[in-house]
């Protein structure tokens, strides 16, 4: 269910708390949240090449990141390839600008579905492992995630990055201005059935492009028919599908940021940054 309630939105999915997936937007059942009251929309072809330019480093660092990806190395060790990898492009990590969240990307293994923060556990041959960049370059974010299977994988691994990355691909077909907001849902929705995977429903893609969350917020990664929100012209957003093997909702670790499934869920993230047009979106990331 979603109210509108001038720039303030309340978002529910089944009494859940609702994650943006990229990181921290956290609107509860029953509390209104004031969230930024405007969007990005392209007004000149700098806006475009901005945001090429810090897709396109946000896009290098993600795949810096997932390459680096070896048995016996902590998540510390691999968030610190991230910063290395921001700095040397000179762009500043969103979340830690955002949220002060403690890392310069997120990593998340396993059970661990979004969120993860750096710190000594070790990755393990067989692990799935999410990694989500976002960052800054003069005024304006990107936001980009992938997933990786750290050999030796498994066929239902390797099934639920496919039907994920599908969901995306899918997703972005169907993004065009014009159309309502819960296409993106419906196409995700459509090829987690297909492949027989679950949604995490609580997690959802979202507005970017001045900052790492702006409206659209919560763009469902399921059909919402009561969503009468229009994708624009010149609009910005992340399409983030989440398929997983058991749990449909995540919940917050102990440690206060790191998403969790149930105990042996396994899930998988695609995300890219994308402008909304008339035809095919501008993606400005890339993987
Ligand atoms: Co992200
Ligand atoms: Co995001």
């Amino acid at each position: 269910m979603l109210l509108s309630f001038g720039f303030c939105y309340l978002y529910s999915v089944h009494g859940f708390t609702v994650f943006v997936g990229g990181l921290g937007v956290r609107l509860f059942p029953g509390v209104l949240v004031k969230l930024i009251g405007n969007h990005m929309t392209i007004e000149s072809e700098e806006d475009v090449l901005a945001l090429k330019r810090i897709g396109e480093i946000v896009s290098r660092v993600l795949q810096g990141v997932l390459d680096a990806a070896e048995p016996g190395m902590t998540t510390l060790e691999l968030d610190s390839i991230g910063e290395q990898l921001l700095e040397r492009y000179g762009a500043r990590s969103a979340p830690r600008l955002a949220y002060d969240f403690p890392g310069s990307v997120c990593i998340s293994i396993n059970e661990e579905a979004a969120h993860g923060i750096p710190g000594s556990r070790v990755v393990r041959a067989g692990d799935v492992v999410n990694v989500d960049v976002s960052a800054e370059l003069d005024g304006y974010f990107a936001d980009t995630g992938g997933t990786t299977v750290v050999p030796p994988g498994s066929a239902q691994k390797t099934r639920l990055c496919h039907a994920t990355r599908t969901a995306l691909e899918r997703a972005m077909k169907s993004a065009q201005a014009g159309r309502p907001v819960n296409v993106i849902g419906a196409a995700i929705q459509r090829t987690a059935k297909t492949y027989g995977f679950k949604i995490i429903e609580n997690l959802c893609s979202h507005g970017v492009g001045r900052s790492l969350h702006e409206e659209p917020v919560s763009i469902p990664g399921y059909y919402d028919p009561t969503d009468r929100r229009v994708l624009s012209d010149g609009m910005v957003i992340t399409i983030e599908p989440f398929l997983s093997t058991k749990s449909r909702v995540v919940t917050e670790s102990p440690d206060g940021w790191t998403l969790l499934g149930a105990r042996g869920n396994l899930s998988a993230q695609y995300e890219h940054t994308l402008i909304i047009t008339r035809g095919d979106p501008i993606v400005v990331t890339q993987h």
